[in-house]
């Protein structure tokens, strides 16, 4: 889908966000995802906590994700307090059919994923835009620790041949002084791919390199896709016909409740 105009675009976000904050019940550990769609699911859920009494402990993905819920008032613990959680619901840059994810366009992927695979379900929010036929338009961002870094970035570039993926542009994501320093101190690397033909060699690659932390392919890790549109209705996308983590019927679940 083309882009939408940024008002438009916001009330999608609003309306998958909307839609997350419903699953969330009493004394649920929940994780914050990062990035403008996750704000919306932070925001509606102290809107919740503040109408209906709804308590929750949160873990927070990344520093901006805590400060805005330290503001709403949000109850913030930490990942190792609690060792699992109920939900998560972050956001992405880009999905595939398989529900498979690009993400960290907000630098945010290492703590993103640690949430998530610590996570019961991962429920990811999203506006039409995000949904591709195939990974890899939206630059892929790497996490590399800050030795070295230019040799890991090299690797990096030799380890895309062998993938059908030779001679793609590499970046260095820059911040307001030189290469951008994410909330755990690395540097983030983003591929410039077009479109990835194996996801899961990429990710298995990468993931083998010395010096690199992280990724932002998220394989298999989604449990559904939350689609909003801009006329405040959204579509639950489960994910099927791949080894399920929780396949989960929200629909289902909801009617259950509303029983
Ligand atoms: C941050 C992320 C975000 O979830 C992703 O960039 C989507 O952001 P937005 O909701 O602002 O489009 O992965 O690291």
């Amino acid at each position: 889908m083309s882009a939408l105009d940024p008002a438009a675009a916001d009330l999608a976000k609003r309306a998958a966000a909307a839609r997350a904050v419903s699953m969330v019940t009493e004394g649920m550990r929940v994780g914050l995802g990062s990035g403008s769609t996750s704000a919306w699911f932070t925001r509606l859920l102290a809107e919740r906590m503040a109408a209906e009494g709804l308590r929750v402990s949160a873990v927070p993905t990344s520093s901006g994700t805590a400060r805005l819920a330290a503001e709403l008032g949000v109850p913030l613990t930490r990942i190792e307090a609690v060792g699992r959680l109920d939900l998560t619901v972050d956001g992405a840059d880009e999905f595939d059919p398989a529900l498979n994810l690009i993400k960290g366009g907000g630098a945010a992927l290492l703590q993103e994923k640690i949430v998530a695979a610590a996570s019961a379900r991962l429920v990811i929010i999203a506006d039409p835009v995000k949904r591709v036929p195939r990974l890899g338009a939206f630059p892929l961002p790497v996490e590399v620790v800050r030795f070295g870094w230019p040799v890991t970035r090299k690797a990096i570039e030799d380890a895309l041949a062998p993938l059908g993926l030779a001679g793609r542009r590499t970046s260095v994501r820059q911040g307001a002084a030189g290469p951008l320093v994410t909330d755990e101190g690395h540097h983030i690397i983003d591929l410039h791919l077009g479109e990835i033909p194996d996801v899961p060699a990429l990710a298995a690659a990468l993931t083998a390199i010395p010096g690199v932390v992280e990724h932002g392919l998220f394989v298999g890790m989604a449990d559904c896709v939350i689609l909003g549109y801009p006329d405040g209705t959204a579509e639950v996308l489960n994910r099927l016909g791949v080894a399920p983590r929780a396949v989960i019927d929200i629909d289902a679940e909801m009617r259950d409740e509303d029983a």
